[in-house]
């Protein structure tokens, strides 16, 4: 089993005023691969909540691994990856790297996402783009690999 977290990064989401198909969409991909969504949070794009939010997941509930969707873009409210490295430990840059890499040969607006990935204790935290679209294209990257990851850090 490996327990999962969900942050959707969204201001509108946050108030009830949009329905969030992506954060549902990831704990759905997870589950062939034994992924328990234990925590979702939608939460607005804010740094510091952000930053709260992923501190939560990773000290007190525990999780194996976090996904962020949402926020990674270039608007200025985008500011998920700087959360993700206010609270990181340790990069894992190859994870981020395979997902760019693989999301331009689907679209050149990959190279658009800011998106970060990294370790906090015994936590991996991963960002993911908004849209159900770019969620799914991204998470069928590393699916394959994530259970010998997270199976390392403890
Ligand atoms: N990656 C994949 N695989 N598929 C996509 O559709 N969308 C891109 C990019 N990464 C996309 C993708 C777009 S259009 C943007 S603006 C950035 O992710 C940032 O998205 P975000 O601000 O929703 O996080």
């Amino acid at each position: 089993m490996i327990t999962v977290g969900i942050i959707t990064a969204s201001d509108k989401g946050s108030k009830g005023e949009r329905t969030d198909k992506s954060g549902p969409l990831i704990g759905e991909m997870l589950e062939p691969i034994g992924g328990v969504v234990r925590e979702y949070m939608i939460v607005p794009d804010e740094r510091e909540k952000l930053a709260e939010g992923l501190i939560y997941m990773c000290d007190e509930a525990k999780l194996d691994i976090i996904f962020t969707t949402g926020g990674t873009g270039f608007s200025p409210r985008d500011v998920t990856p700087e959360a993700t490295l206010d609270v990181v430990e340790r990069l894992t840059p190859g994870i981020s790297e395979a997902i760019r890499m693989k999301s331009l040969s689907v679209t050149p607006k990959a190279m658009l996402s800011r998106a970060v990935s990294g370790i906090r204790k015994q936590t991996l935290i991963i960002n993911l783009p908004g849209s159900p679209k770019g969620v799914k294209e991204c998470l069928e990257v590393i699916l394959p690999v994530l259970s010998h990851g997270i199976g390392i850090l403890k």
